[in-house]
């Protein structure tokens, strides 16, 4: 079915709705990158019609020509009710809120409240490419603290890398990403717990990238600054990739009450990025979209089963581990001989488009991410060209 001119119900797989050719119309960088006779499983949006409520809210505000600067704090209000609804998170304080561009320039603007140029940020790896971009074009210094091969964050490593990145001076920070990109971990209540301590014992400050995780099993996400000992802790969220709204920008910051103080000197500058379409499109999808997203959840559940499938009889050799959240596979290709960076040769041989592992630093070679957050026979075809080009 193709449902660009028709609504789909609430309770329909919305990854499903969307044929190939209708996709191929698109614009974004997913789908203009590469030749049509690529099929673009890379970069991180979703092959779905928009939940309904924030097509109506987005089209009323057009129609309206409500689409001046924006105002208000509708977003922090729904994604407080969210929260508390999906999380059970009662203290997300609207008044500890700031909306921000997107979730990357409310990375570096929280970063710059808690470090200054020249400092170390720890990031685990491999994670997120642009977190290495980003925080080197801010004239930080990015320090590895690589995931355990179970792809969790070792404690012990990152008790050692605070302490040597504390010992060289400077004030530091964590940019914690939760859930994880591009494994899909989700992070425990006893890691957060015990990375909250770690922080307080090496005064390192803690930033939390949550953008991912309406992605994850509502029953099994822990918001950072839920857990006690995050007081002094920051966070960035956004239905931005929930929902597919990388193109309407918007993003909240959110303290915890020992660094409310903090955000409040964020300029006020900030605050005129976001787009107010994006912040009318982002409340909808927090208000009104939550079936639409539980409608996604059971499809990439199904689309990660069926990634499993596919490889274990086409690709055996590829080593993956389905994870608890995000729309992302991160694929070990290690064991095929194809070197440090097989999204190349997929791109080549394949006509398939991966992200290069390479790119989300140590950890990442001989790997490449898969984005899943597509038609199911996509996904089929993708696997099958891979298998056909060895
Ligand atoms: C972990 C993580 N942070 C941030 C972003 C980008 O968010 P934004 O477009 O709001 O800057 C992404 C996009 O995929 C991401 O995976």
């Amino acid at each position: 079915m193709d449902s660009l001119s028709e609504p789909i119900a609430e309770n329909v797989d919305p990854l499903r709705a969307l044929t190939l050719d209708t996709l191929r119309r698109r614009t974004s960088m997913k789908w203009h990158a590469y030749p049509e006779d690529v099929l673009p499983l890379w970069v991180a949006e979703l092959d779905v019609p928009l939940a309904e409520p924030i097509i109506q809210a987005v089209t009323d505000a057009v129609r309206l020509g409500d689409t001046g600067y924006a105002a208000g704090c509708e977003y922090a209000t729904a994604l407080a009710d969210f929260a508390a609804k999906r999380w059970g998170w009662h203290s997300l304080a609207v008044e500890r809120t700031a909306i921000v561009p997107d979730v990357m320039q409310g990375v570096v603007e929280m970063l710059k409240l808690v470090t200054g140029p020249g400092d170390r940020v720890v990031v685990n790896s491999p994670v997120y490419p642009p977190f290495y971009m980003f925080l080197t074009h801010m004239d930080r210094q990015v320090v590895e603290a690589p995931l355990g091969a179970d792809h969790r964050i070792d404690l012990d490593v990152l008790a050692d890398t605070f302490r040597t990145a504390t010992a060289a001076g400077g004030r530091v920070a964590y940019l914690l990403c939760s859930p994880h990109n591009p494994t899909g971990t989700v992070h425990t209540e006893a890691e957060l717990s015990a990375v909250a301590a770690l922080s307080a014992e090496h005064g390192v400050r803690v930033v939390a990238d949550e953008i991912h995780a309406p992605l994850a099993p509502p029953d099994r996400y822990v918001p950072y600054l839920s857990v006690p000992g995050t007081a002094d802790g920051l966070s960035l969220m956004s239905a931005s990739k929930g929902w597919n709204l990388a193109g309407l920008k918007a993003a909240l910051a959110i303290a915890g009450p020992g660094a409310a103080e903090e955000l409040a000197t964020l300029p006020e500058e900030v605050s005129h990025g976001p787009s107010h379409v994006g912040v009318i499109a982002h409340t909808a999808a927090l208000r009104d979209g939550v079936g639409w997203l539980d409608a996604l959840l059971a499809g990439l559940a199904a689309n990660r089963r069926l990634l499993a499938d596919l490889l274990a009889e086409h690709l055996p050799a590829v080593r993956y581990t389905p994870a608890e959240s995000t729309y992302l596979a991160w694929l070990d290709c290690r064991d095929l001989g194809l070197g440090d960076r097989p999204a190349a040769y997929f791109l080549d041989q394949a006509k398939v488009a991966l992200t290069c592992g390479v790119d989300f630093g140590t950890g990442g070679a001989g790997h490449a991410r898969l984005n899943l957050g597509t038609h199911p026979d996509i996904v089929t075809d993708a696997i099958r060209r891979m298998a056909a080009a060895l």
